[in-house]
């Protein structure tokens, strides 16, 4: 629960700001450089990574995800489903079939 929390706070934390950001005074303020880790920036390289760096980064770290119990296909399938529904995030068919492999390649019950 608590980390559902801190994920949902992450996410509105993320969003806002980028509004904020939008909205602010016009000046050339440089955003600072941060070197991440690339294991903590990015899904370990496999089929469909890819899909995943471009359509789950917004809102969560790769660790987050794949730290969760693993699951057979049809619990990535509602997981992805899930991303979707509740939070709009916009995945074509072919890419949701790679991030659902990807997952069950990864993190699979079957
Ligand atoms: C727009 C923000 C957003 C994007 C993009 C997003 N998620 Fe999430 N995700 C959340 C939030 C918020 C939670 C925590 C709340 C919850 O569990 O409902 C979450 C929780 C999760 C969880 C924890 C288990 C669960 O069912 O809650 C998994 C796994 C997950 N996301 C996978 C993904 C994958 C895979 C993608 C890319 C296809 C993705 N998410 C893209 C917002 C997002």
């Amino acid at each position: 629960m608590r980390s559902r929390l801190r994920n949902f706070l992450v996410c509105t934390t993320l969003l806002s700001s980028s509004t904020a950001i939008a909205q602010g005074p016009l000046e050339l303020v440089s955003p600072p450089e941060v070197e991440l880790p690339f294991g903590d920036a990015a899904f370990p390289e496999g089929n469909g990574a890819q899909a995943l760096n471009e359509h789950c980064l917004a809102c969560h770290s790769p660790d987050h995800v794949l730290n969760q119990p693993s699951l057979p296909r049809a619990g990535w399938e509602d997981t992805v489903k899930k991303m979707i529904r509740a939070y709009k995030v916009e995945i074509s068919q072919e890419d949701q079939k790679r991030i659902v492999d990807y997952l069950t390649a990864t993190k699979g019950l079957d």
